[in-house]
């Protein structure tokens, strides 16, 4: 495994392998990487001939109350696992390495980046596509691959490798669930065992939705009802957004259609999870 920590180092990296006629695969992530990110990285060893995994907590798409000093950091099972999915190179910069000191540009993607998450979580979406773009110029990858849990996310980074005409292909892998439903997260780690139970929730009001829609219901206002039925059952969680959107522009819709996003944000103790389903 090789461990690069400069981006001339991933561009160099990443041209030996072009220049060898091997496409490039990018997984960025943030570490603490479990079995969501696994299936991220096989479906990149899986399309691409080279790949390489980011792994940086980015300071940038977290608030000033938010939790970049606790975010879980496990470097070396997370290069084991990289290792043991196909990946070639984890690329782990230090902060200034990606925000040399005076750095002052940033990309914001204006509209969609104050929708979902970005309304409740101001700035961050700023700091995800800031991170992302510099990720995929210096990557210069043939495609990178993002989780569809992060569905707000995955709209926001299309629209701008789309406006800044990157040539970077964003490919989006389904969510990964433990047995019961709980969608895999970093901060899963960060639940009690009460909590681990209460968060069920949230994939229960997005499996209530999803049988609704397949049941012919096209309502908005009644599917997200339905939705806050299931969350006034378990008052221990408290609910950031439940939204039915349009998945490109992030748009709440009336009639929910196939591929309309269904997303849903909870606070579970101190922990925001989210969740969503697109409607099929
Ligand atoms: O999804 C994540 O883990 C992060 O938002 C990302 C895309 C790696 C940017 O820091």
């Amino acid at each position: 495994m090789k461990i690069l920590r400069t981006v001339e180092e991933l561009r160099q990296w990443s041209r030996t392998a072009r220049a060898a006629g091997r496409s490039v695969g990018l997984v960025p992530t943030m570490g603490a990487l479990h079995a969501g990110h696994a299936s991220l990285m096989r479906a990149a060893a899986a399309q691409c001939a080279a790949v390489a995994v980011s792994v940086f907590v980015n300071p940038t798409q977290f608030g000033p109350n938010e939790d970049f000093a606790q975010y879980p950091r496990s470097f070396d099972a997370d290069c084991a696992l990289a290792e043991r999915t196909g990946a070639e190179a984890v690329f782990a910069p230090p902060v200034e390495e990606i925000y040399p000191a005076g750095a002052s540009t940033y990309v914001d993607v204006e509209g969609l980046s104050g929708r979902l998450d970005g309304a409740s979580r101001p700035g961050h979406f700023r700091g995800v596509a800031t991170v992302v773009t510099k990720l995929m110029i210096a990557a210069e990858a043939d495609r990178a691959y993002f989780g569809q849990k992060d569905a707000a996310q995955v709209a926001v980074l299309r629209r701008m490798v789309k406006d800044l005409r990157l040539a970077t292909e964003v490919v989006v892998c389904p969510i990964v669930r433990e047995a019961d439903g709980l969608a895999l997260s970093s901060r899963n780690v960060y639940l009690s065992p009460a909590e681990r139970t209460q968060a069920l929730v949230l994939n229960r009001a997005v499996r209530t939705v999803e049988k609704l829609f397949a049941a012919g219901e096209r309502e908005a206002r009644v599917l997200i009802e339905a939705a806050r039925a299931v969350f006034a059952a378990e008052p221990a969680a408290r609910v950031d957004y439940i939204e039915l959107v349009d998945w490109t522009t992030l748009e709440p819709v009336e009639r929910a259609a196939a591929g309309s996003l269904f997303a849903v944000a909870a606070w579970v103790g101190t922990t925001r999870l989210i969740d969503n389903a697109v409607l099929l």
